[in-house]
């Protein structure tokens, strides 16, 4: 095995400059993290793929985010938010279908005022105490985040996007502060979340040196989940003009995640599917154990758009299902119907 390779095994961490030097490897060593991965996934997790139901429960958003198709200044997007009645469906809908995990994911929405999130919480977690409640909602005080976990909330999503300042500046507007966004997933690490951070491969201006970064950030706050995808342009955005992130890269840096926190939740993300035809299969065999497919309304899937060209807009939420179903056992796993907590503690 490669040197680097088998010190990340062994270590679980590499320098920076290992790191990078890592992540510009040749197409062998990509394999010998791959199936490294593959690997340790299984030894974790054996055959069973995790399911989450994602409620992408409004699109309205106050940021402003370069590279996001939902953006404030994207007059382009037609707006719509779910109300309680209609979450409440997307739930009853997921849970005939096995989902134990429900995301709510949403844009920074001032209409959804931290009471109206925690009657949500709480209608939630009521009508399915046995289901985990993950929140994706985006940057909040440490005082509403707390008052969200008292109400039930189990997990949160908030993807740090780059763990490097001056790079996170170039994705965001002045106003949205990287030093802000660190303070969020310190407060919900110490209230008490199963946290997810979590990074867009190949966006705007970045650098192996920024990835690298990213991999340490992660490795010091030690989270439970990691999602990752390729950056995706949107033809609405300052960034309709930067290339796509690539397949080979949000792979390697799987395998590399898989490898220095083994019993870490790693989606395959939609945004991968999006670039590849199999591309969760690919994830999945890649280290990934995860998928979070769509619950929303149909009616509302295409408006969710935070990048171009994004697959399962059109399928029913069961269709999803299945023809996930048959993605994953085409490689030798299946579905599990369980919360699929992290054994990463
Ligand atoms: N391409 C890929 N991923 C994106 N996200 C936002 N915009 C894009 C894009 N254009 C990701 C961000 C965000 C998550 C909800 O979606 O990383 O945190
Ligand atoms: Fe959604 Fe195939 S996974 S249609």
């Amino acid at each position: 095995m490669n040197e680097l390779v088998t010190k990340l095994y062994r270590d679980k961490v590499l320098t920076k400059e290992e790191f990078i030097k890592l992540i510009s490897s040749d197409k062998e060593v990509r394999e010998e993290l791959r199936s490294l991965a593959e690997k340790l996934r299984r030894e974790n997790y054996g055959d069973e793929i995790y399911i989450r139901g994602l409620i992408e429960f409004t699109n309205h958003c106050k940021q402003n985010c370069l590279y996001c198709g939902i953006r404030r200044d994207n007059k382009n997007c037609r707006r719509y938010r779910l109300s309680l009645d209609e979450i409440m469906s997307c739930c009853d809908e997921g849970y005939r279908l096995g989902f134990r995990t429900f995301v709510l994911q949403g844009g920074e929405d001032s209409y959804f005022t931290d009471d109206r999130l925690c009657e949500i919480i709480k209608s939630i977690k009521g009508k399915y105490p046995d289901c985990a409640l993950t929140l994706s909602i985006g940057e909040k005080s440490r005082e509403s985040y707390q008052r969200y976990f008292e109400n039930g909330a189990d997990r949160y999503l908030l993807r740090h996007e780059t763990a490097d300042k001056a790079h996170y500046e170039k994705l965001h507007p002045e106003n949205q502060k990287y030093e802000n966004r660190m303070r969020c997933l310190w407060d919900l690490k110490e209230i008490g979340y199963q946290v997810g951070c979590g990074f867009m491969v190949g966006s705007p201006y970045q650098t192996d040196e920024n990835l690298a970064e990213d991999l340490l950030f992660i490795k010091k706050l030690n989270p439970q989940m990691v999602g990752i995808g390729p950056f995706i342009h949107h033809a609405d955005t300052d960034f309709k003009d930067f290339p796509d992130g690539t397949l080979e890269k949000t792979l390697l840096m799987l395998s590399i995640i898989r490898i220095m926190l083994p019993k870490i939740l790693l989606p395959a993300t939609t945004a991968l599917a999006t670039i590849h035809p199999r591309g969760r299969e690919l994830g999945i065999q890649a280290g990934a154990n995860v998928v979070m497919p769509n619950l929303s309304p149909v009616s509302v899937r295409k408006d969710y758009q935070l990048y171009d060209n994004k697959v399962c807009t059109g399928e029913e939420s069961a269709q999803c299902k299945n023809c996930l179903q048959k993605r994953i056992e085409s490689i030798g796993c299946r579905i599990a119907v369980s919360r699929g907590d992290s054994r990463n503690t």
